[in-house]
């Protein structure tokens, strides 16, 4: 690690070079462009290798440095001697496979959410972790967000809400299957292993837990109600993931939760978010990442005052002395994303750990596989006997498939 201006400059490499490693780079951009210079992004790696140079070229642009760009793992590991950290945005399958690879030669990682495909596969990373003595960090953005700190404050520490009781997370649409779209990784049960459950179901999980603790029981009926077709060059391959659940969260605090999602009901649908406390409720639109990239809720009290939700996000600001601000907001930033790649280049150029690491990461996937394994058994599943390994039937052939 070389040694800058501002502290020790880490060398990373972007593993991955599709959609979500695009949004990645807009915030090591922001970073860049906010004066972060304790990082420098020296390689891309994709199996397309048109993707990694033109990711390459996209970090020349605003860096002004050379990126070399790499279509495997082996050649990057290869290539390049001085890597500090790598930040996965690969396939749901492929985290443990790539995050246990670089650990093992010494690389920290940022991985996407879910941090693994199964439990034991974020375990496996888990240990690999452990033994090269290395960070290996989930990037969860929402709860680093403005919105969503703002929420946890509103709930607990502002005083306006009283106590937490429950809430209730829905959204029916339609999506319709006769049109067939291309196949894709997350069509595939091996190398997606889940639904919108685990997908963008990662981030609800997560900020559940961030709001109201841990979950004791979980109770979901989780169905496949239409057959989706895909087109794989000449083949036609249905989709192996749900397209409906509902669900009931007994959290350790007693508050309960209740999420259903479904893109299987023609007609007029409807999403609605709300937190229910005993003086008022907290509304939001979006039952996968609310508040975590716009301000649209609000909160309602009983005795008839409201706030909309920027109205909060300053009442939280001033609450917060110049040190808070700069830990949870560093250079004024506000966007999870960027802030999820600061704490890690911060961690690794400082020697602290992470504010999710994948201890934390694996206890909120635990919470999204806890629905699956309730939908498999039909039985009230406790997230303790998923983190644990004893209770696994949905992920069973997935870890057959990995040879986990
Ligand atoms: N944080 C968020 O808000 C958010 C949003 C979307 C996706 N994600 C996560 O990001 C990850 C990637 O999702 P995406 O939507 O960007 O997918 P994507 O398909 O757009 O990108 C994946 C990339 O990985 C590459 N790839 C596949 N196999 C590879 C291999 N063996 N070696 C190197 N590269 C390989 C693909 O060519 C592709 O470019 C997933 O974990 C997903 O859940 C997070």
């Amino acid at each position: 690690m070389a040694k800058g201006s501002q502290g020790n400059v880490v060398n990373l490499a972007l593993v991955g070079c599709g959609g979500i490693a695009g949004a990645h780079l807009r915030g090591y951009e922001e970073l860049w462009g906010r004066g972060e210079r304790r990082f420098r992004i020296v390689a891309t790696v994709d199996e397309v290798p048109e993707r990694a140079k033109a990711y390459a070229e996209r970090i020349r642009a605003f860096t002004g440095e050379a990126v070399n760009a790499y279509k495997g793992l082996d050649d990057l590991l290869g290539g390049e001697t001085r890597l500090d950290g790598a930040d996965i945005c690969s396939p749901h399958g492929l985290h443990h496979v790539h995050g246990c690879q670089l650990l093992n030669h010494g690389v920290n990682i940022l991985v996407e959410k879910p941090i693994g495909v199964t439990v034991k596969a974020t375990k496996k990373i888990i240990e690999a972790a452990k033994k090269n003595r290395r960070i290996a960090a989930t990037a969860e953005q929402c709860r680093r967000s403005i919105g969503q700190r703002t929420i946890r404050w509103a709930l607990h520490e502002s005083g306006l809400m009283g106590d937490p009781r429950f809430w209730f997370a829905i959204s029916a649409g339609w999506n319709d299957p006769q049109q067939v779209p291309n196949w894709h990784w997350r069509v595939d049960r091996y190398l997606g292993g889940c639904g919108m459950i685990m997908d963008s179901g990662a981030h609800w999980v997560d900020s559940m837990r961030y709001f109201y603790g841990e979950v004791d029981t979980v109770y979901a009926r989780v169905e496949q109600v239409e057959k989706r077709p895909h087109k794989k060059g000449k083949e036609t391959v249905l989709d192996t993931r749900e397209d409906f659940w509902t669900s009931i969260f007994n959290f350790k605090s007693g508050v309960i939760g209740t999420w259903a999602w479904t893109n299987s009901a023609p007609g007029k649908g409807f999403t609605q978010l709300t937190f229910n406390s005993s003086k008022g409720a907290l509304v939001d639109s979006d039952i996968f990442h609310p508040a975590a990239s716009q301000a649209r809720g609000e909160c309602q009290l009983a005795d008839g005052v409201t706030y909309s939700m920027s109205r909060l996000q300053e009442m939280y600001l001033k609450t917060l002395n110049k040190k808070e601000k700069d830990r949870l907001f560093p250079y004024g930033i506000t966007a999870g994303m960027s802030l999820e790649l600061w704490d890690f280049i911060d961690a690794l150029s400082t020697g602290r750990n992470v504010e999710i690491d994948a201890p934390e990461g694996l206890r909120s996937k635990s919470v999204s596989e806890a629905i699956y394994e309730s939908g498999r058994t039909g039985q009230v599943v406790k997230v303790a006997d998923v983190l644990s390994g004893k209770c696994d039937a949905y992920q069973r052939d997935i870890d057959r498939y990995w040879k986990l």
